[in-house]
């Protein structure tokens, strides 16, 4: 069965590209009467993109959970929403029914009211991969609390920046979460994190890993107690109830924080109707999704990506999502073929890194694996390099599945350009063409449209999005000129969204990576800035700066220049003491790869540090590092070049 917004054909493709393009509040009227409304909008969207101000179905009441819950309950209770596969292969699989889901949801409803949690307020989510964050996430989407998921990586100062940020009153986390072989101590990073936060009202504890934790009385709370008490007050003679709070179209759904080229990580805000339709619009077309499928996202639900395309499209779609709580090299290297021979998954959906990693260990691991059930795949979050690509069709899809490549940013919700499974024609290395309601445009770096073809026939420079699109952000939270000042002030009436493309003769689009200084590691967006002011937090360090270079597994890797006038010992351990700092400051996800101690750094007379030079060297470049006459003391770079690590 497919949807009534679903594209059948390249035909159709376009006629929609051009509905959306030209009459946007009609053509996504058109795609949201295919939701659950307590009521109906009055009006489909009012914009500017000065202030800015982005309003879809304004108005409009509804709530999310019911869309990816109560709605199917009449045909699909007994239909797996998730299937959860756990880190140890020799654990139980868990499946959860939406009939299942819809219980356990209103279960956490009443936990959160029980605890005093409105809607408004803000609830930092710090969980391993289990079932029970999604339903830590619906469940405060089900009261219209604001749910901030942080990724199990991150550290307690980042968690403690994080929940003031949003002036957090609740946390949920685990005891610990499994990692392939490693515990982490969820709870113990969490209690570092609330030292000294004055917000935060009560920590509510999952058992996973059964790992030992302090349990501060009045403040810290565990999961099954508190459910089984709400158990009693939903269920009433087998019927289970919470009436979902009902929200307007624009209220806040979550925040997500994410890096962007200066400062802290800042807290994007998505809204309930936008999003939903957003994703669940991308989510069906672009992977194709048919009901009955078994979709694979393997990302981790502390990146948007998980958000959009395990949560919230697929269960809007009434869709079946595969949630693995572990790492794809455990037990080996051959745990995503297992997992997809086991349940018979249908689509996966990866990062490029994954698959150069596993690519790495050799083919052996694929050696009796059945992957015939595979009928889409898709890659997301860094440009997939061709290599990677072609094992990916070969080895995997075994030619026969088409392979999407979306691109897409925490800040638009879900996927903006892809090519569509079976639809629209792939390109590997490019992720194509853009979906309905999406109008990119080149940019020069004046803002200038680019219309001239390169030597190459392709049209070359910055990213950016005309008009809104239902899934575009709102604002950051607690500071929209923030949110002004980084996305909508770099040119004019534009979205910029800080990558550079190109765009060939048939209107494809090639992402070719970030234009600021945000880097991509293995998938993960982090600010140089963030990584330069966590270790210039070392006590030796006087002034460092941090660039990105080409890195085989990860994409790229961060290569961290240091001038140092500490201690000085052995090199080695004082590398390892700055990455030390760097975990604790930001998470383990931000260690440099490379640290080379340098006397000074290549700076202009007016004292800003020359990146592109650094960048060059990091890269292996010694011959064109370009002008470098402008310097206040051009020998250093000669010193740094010969102390390359
Ligand atoms: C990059 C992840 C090339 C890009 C969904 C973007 C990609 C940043 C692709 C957003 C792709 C994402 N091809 N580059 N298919 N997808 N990117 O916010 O630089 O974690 O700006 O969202 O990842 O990262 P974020």
């Amino acid at each position: 069965m497919s949807y009534p917004f679903q594209i059948n054909s390249l035909a159709q493709y376009h006629a929609d590209y051009k509905a959306a393009a030209e009459n946007p509040d009609v053509f996504w009227a058109n795609v949201a009467e295919n939701f659950y409304w307590r009521k109906k909008w009055d009006k489909a969207l009012d914009w500017n993109f000065t202030e800015p101000k982005i309003e879809w179905f304004a108005g409009g009441k509804l709530n999310i959970t019911e869309n990816c819950i109560d709605r199917h309950l009449a045909t699909m209770a007994d239909k797996p929403a998730i299937i959860w596969e756990p880190n140890n292969p020799e654990e139980r699989v868990r499946t959860v029914t939406y009939a299942r889901l819809h219980k356990r949801v209103c279960q956490f409803a009443q936990v959160l009211k029980n605890n005093a949690v409105k809607k408004g307020d803000r609830v930092c989510i710090y969980m391993g991969m289990v079932p029970e964050l999604a339903y830590a996430v619906l469940g405060c989407a089900r009261i219209g609390a604001i749910h901030s998921v942080i990724f199990g990586g991150f550290s307690a100062q980042s968690i403690a920046d994080r929940l003031e940020d949003a002036q957090a009153t609740f946390i949920v986390t685990c005891d610990g979460a499994y990692r392939g072989e490693k515990v982490i101590p969820l709870k113990a990073v969490i209690d570092d994190a609330l030292i000294g936060n004055k917000t935060v009202k009560k920590v509510i504890v999952y058992t996973r890993t059964r790992t030992p934790v302090s349990m501060i009385k009045g403040r810290d709370i565990w999961w099954e107690d508190e459910m089984d008490i709400a158990e009693d007050q939903i269920e009433k003679n087998g019927v289970v109830s919470f009436k979902a709070e009902e929200m307007d179209a624009e209220d806040p759904l979550f925040i997500l924080y994410t890096s962007g080229s200066t400062g802290k990580p800042k807290g994007v805000v998505h809204t309930c109707a936008g999003y939903m339709i957003w994703t669940t619009y991308t989510f069906v077309n672009m992977f194709q999704y048919n009901q009955g499928d078994i979709h694979f996202c393997t990302a981790d639900i502390g990146w948007i990506t998980g958000h959009s395309y395990i949560l919230y499209g697929p269960l809007a779609a009434g869709a079946t999502s595969l949630m693995f709580e572990g790492i794809p090299t455990f037990p080996n290297a051959g745990r995503f073929w297992d997992i997809i021979d086991k349940h018979q998954v249908n689509i996966l959906y990866t990062a490029p890194t994954a698959l150069r990693s596993l690519m790495s260990f050799g083919d052996e691991h694929l050696l009796g694996k059945n992957l015939t059930s595979l009928k889409t795949l898709g890659t997301v979050g860094e440009p997939i390099n061709e290599e990677a690509w072609h094992w990916y069709d070969d080895n995997i899809g075994k030619n026969k599945c088409p392979i999407i490549d979306t691109w897409w940013q925490t800040e638009t919700g879900g996927c903006l350009i892809t090519n569509l499974a079976g639809i629209t024609p792939a390109k590997p290395g490019w992720a194509t063409l853009p979906m309905p309601g999406v109008q990119p445009v080149i940019v020069d770096e004046k803002g200038n449209e680019v219309t001239e073809a390169d030597e190459h026939g392709m049209l070359k420079g910055n990213l950016c999005i005309k008009a809104p699109w239902p899934g575009i952000l709102r604002t950051t939270y607690g500071d929209h000129e923030r949110c002004r000042v980084n996305y909508f002030a770099t040119y004019p009436n534009v979205y910029f969204t800080g990558d550079g493309a190109l765009k060939d003769a048939e209107g494809n689009y090639r992402i070719t990576g970030r234009v600021d200084d945000v880097l991509n590691i293995s998938g993960h967006r982090i600010g140089t800035a963030e990584v330069e002011n966590a270790i210039n937090m070392h006590s030796g360090v006087v002034e460092s700066a941090v660039v990105g270079y080409p890195h085989d597994i990860k994409g790229q890797g961060i290569y961290a220049f240091v001038i140092y006038n500490g201690h000085h010992g052995d090199e080695n351990l004082r590398r390892q003491d700055i990455s030390q700092t760097v975990a604790k400051i930001i998470g383990a996800i931000a260690k440099p790869d490379k640290i080379q101690f340098v006397k000074g750094l290549p700076k202009t007379r007016s004292g800003k540090i020359m990146r592109r030079i650094l960048r060059k060297i990091a890269e292996g470049e010694t011959e064109n590092l370009g002008d470098i006459t402008t310097l206040l003391d051009p020998d250093v770079v000669a010193e740094i070049k010969d102390g390359k690590v």
